[in-house]
């Protein structure tokens, strides 16, 4: 078990700053995720706390131990890849004792070990085939067994669910869920996938060029974000950003759109604003706040008349584009709400949690 701490860090991989003075504090046993678009430097930050890369600045500190001089097999980490490259030659059994038995730990104590993370992983049947027999996800179950019989500190996994099929992916990503429940090690986790790091994370770390732009628990990341950097990464589809205007009207406000239609705020969100008038603001509405109107509005839900674009159909839920104040948006409506492109639609749009956001310096101002 262990805790981890970093400040401080840097690393440059040649003109590229990769990762720009990260703070960072991981409680032992939290399921932290390192979440961010692609070159963020997740896999960077992850690799330094492994000890693959070197900081060029800043304290890495596991257990309360400075481990900048420590090398990789020093720390007591166990890491799973993306490529979780088995060896093909030996049994899904000798794959997992691997790391064991390079370390010269007793057979009798091998063989508890692998029969113990087996029957976690739901693999007891495999242990004597070759990973060419296997499927991809149950392949993926003898890399994470691999990791887990080495009674780590600390389990890093980078991206281990990226080669698998959809339906796969939801599976094991449920198992890595409950496997952490049991075994309750601290586990930092990369991903570019939202979904999995909301469905996953105790503590979600959004990175971007380097830097944490935000963290948090999922949740709050989700409803409060700070940028809108944040509030259009996490969510799917993506929240609506459409630009306006703002407008206070005595104690009111709206916001205006270029289009000449406007939105009517809730008092709450309008009041610590007062001062803003004429204001250029980009206004985030997510697709889950559109509805089908119907029967009397709620405060702070507004009435809006729109015609159906694209009617893309999950099952549950039909995510339709609209135009909004001259953008595209995509409301999520229920699966029957709408059946035709063209159609006339009346929605309602709760406006209660609009986040509102400064166009030039991307912050969420209300
Ligand atoms: N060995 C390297 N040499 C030079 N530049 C590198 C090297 N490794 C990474 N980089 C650069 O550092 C930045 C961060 O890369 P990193 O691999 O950490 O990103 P990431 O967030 O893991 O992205 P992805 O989601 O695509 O895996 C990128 O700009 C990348 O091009
Ligand atoms: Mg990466």
């Amino acid at each position: 078990m262990a805790d981890v701490k970093l400040s401080g860090v840097h690393k440059y991989y040649g003109n590229v700053h990769a990762v720009r003075g990260v703070d960072l504090t991981i409680a032992d046993g939290e399921f932290a995720v390192l979440v961010g678009p692609s070159g963020c430097g997740k896999s960077t930050l992850l690799r330094t706390i492994a000890g693959l890369e070197d900081p060029d600045g800043g304290t890495i500190t596991i257990a309360g131990a400075v481990v900048n001089d420590l090398r990789p097999r020093e720390r007591n980490i166990a890491m799973v890849f993306q490529n979780y490259a088995l060896y093909p030659y030996l049994t899904v059994s000798e794959n997992i004792a691997f790391g064991l038995r390079a370390r010269k730990t007793p057979e009798i104590e091998i063989r508890k070990r692998v029969s113990e993370a087996a029957e976690m992983l739901g693999i007891g049947n495999f242990l004597q085939r070759y990973p060419r027999q296997l499927s991809g996800g149950q392949r993926q179950r003898v890399a994470i067994g691999r990791a887990i019989v080495r009674k780590a500190d600390l389990f890093l996994f980078d991206e281990p669910l990226s080669n698998l099929d959809a339906q796969l992916r939801d599976e094991m990503r449920t198992e890595i869920k409950r496997l952490h429940h049991e075994i309750t090690t601290t586990m930092i986790y990369v991903t570019h996938d939202q979904v999995e790091a909301m469905t996953l994370a105790d503590r979600i770390v959004l990175l971007r060029d380097g830097n944490i732009e935000q963290q948090g628990a999922p949740l709050e990341l989700f409803e409060q974000p700070r940028t809108g950097f944040v509030a259009g990464f996490l969510g799917s589809p993506s929240i609506n950003l459409i630009p306006a205007t703002f407008r206070t009207n005595g104690p009111g406000a709206a916001v205006v759109f270029q289009t000449g239609g406007e939105l009517t705020l809730p008092s709450a969100k309008a009041r610590p604003l007062a001062n803003m008038d004429g204001r250029d603001i980009l206004v985030g509405i997510r697709p889950q706040h559109f509805s089908r109107a119907g029967g009397p509005l709620r405060e702070g839900v507004v009435p809006y008349s729109a015609t159906a674009d694209l009617i893309q159909p999950t099952g549950t839920r039909t995510f339709t584009t609209i135009r909004i104040g001259g953008t595209d948006a995509v409301a999520e409506l229920q699966a029957h709400d709408v059946s035709s492109h063209g159609e006339r639609i009346d929605l309602a749009i709760d406006l209660n949690r609009v986040v509102l956001i400064d166009p030039a310096s991307g912050l969420v101002i209300a």
